[in-house]
């Protein structure tokens, strides 16, 4: 059988001991924070999960983990069946083409002064794929029209749009590079109900066009409920409870996941009347 494109196996993820309290006792140090405890979990191509829970359980340091922006304390995460650690040149740029992410905060991960257009364009000067500019320039056109923005606005500047907008560009640019699977942090948070409405169609849109996987992190598990298939709750660092996310919405197992459920009655109820009733 082929391996899961992506897989964490036991991973963990212990902040705090900062270089410089080493001078202190170990005592006084403290132990840090566990943000991720022994998670395990697997994504196969074409696959969509969830990943909930409260804030600070630790799912976006499971991102950054599962991207390789940070080294696990102990575990690993396997790309294409091989531990990231272990990757060479060739295979670590197939990595990053492959997986990419939607940050939480659009705004803080594009340069304020650096236009729309040379942001998205960026991954794909770095890849090499569109070497020359007015290759790239049509590129980027065509991809900010996939995520519904007009062309005119690859000369504008990050705060010359609107939340939304940013975090369609933030979309853009994740898909420059035709991934096999995108990774979106809290893809609503902090727009208004009708532009998460339309941010979250636009992802299932782009998900079933080019067979994209998804790693949809939410809080919010109405929006999640229209997105993926499966899903898994964390909590403390841990994954509690995982299934296809129909099933587990209707009759929860876990404490977590019945809590996270009764905090969004009415959302839930309008978005799986099945798991209402
Ligand atoms: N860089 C960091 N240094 C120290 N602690 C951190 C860091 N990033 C996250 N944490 C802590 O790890 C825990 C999980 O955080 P996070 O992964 O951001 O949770 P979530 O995305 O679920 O809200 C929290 O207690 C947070 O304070
Ligand atoms: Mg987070």
């Amino acid at each position: 059988m082929a391996p899961p494109l992506l897989e964490a196996r036991e991973l963990c993820k212990r902040f705090g001991a900062r270089r410089r309290l080493l001078a202190l006792p170990a005592r006084a140090r403290g132990a840090g924070v566990l943000a991720v405890d022994h998670l395990s979990l697997a994504l196969s191509p074409g696959e969509s999960l969830a990943l909930v829970g409260e804030s600070g359980c630790g799912k976006s340091t499971t991102a950054r983990l599962l991207l390789g922006l940070l080294a696990p304390s102990a575990g690993a995460v396997r790309f294409d069946g091989r531990p990231l650690s272990a990757l060479d040149r060739a295979e670590r740029l197939a990595f990053r083409r492959s997986v990419q992410i939607v940050f939480q905060d659009p705004y803080a991960s594009l340069n304020p002064r650096r236009s729309i257009g040379s942001a998205i364009a960026e991954p794909l000067a770095l890849h090499g794929i569109c070497p020359t500019r007015a290759q790239r320039r049509a590129r980027v056109e065509e991809l900010l029209s996939s995520v519904g923005l007009a062309a005119d606005l690859y000369d504008r500047l990050p705060d010359e749009l609107s939340g939304g907008q940013r975090r369609r560009v933030g979309i853009a640019r994740a898909l420059a590079l035709s991934p096999q699977l995108l990774i979106a942090d809290e893809p609503t948070v902090g727009l208004d109900l009708s532009v998460q409405a339309q941010v979250l169609s636009l992802l299932a849109q782009q998900s079933a066009q080019r067979g994209l996987g998804l790693l949809v992190i939410s809080h919010d598990l109405a929006a999640v409920s229209h997105l993926c298939e499966r899903v898994a709750v964390m909590e403390h660092g841990r994954i509690v409870e995982e299934g296809p996310l129909a099933q587990v919405f209707a009759a929860p197992r876990h404490p977590c996941t019945a809590a996270l459920l009764a905090a969004d009655p009415a959302q839930l109820s309008a978005t799986l009347p099945e798991a209402a009733s």
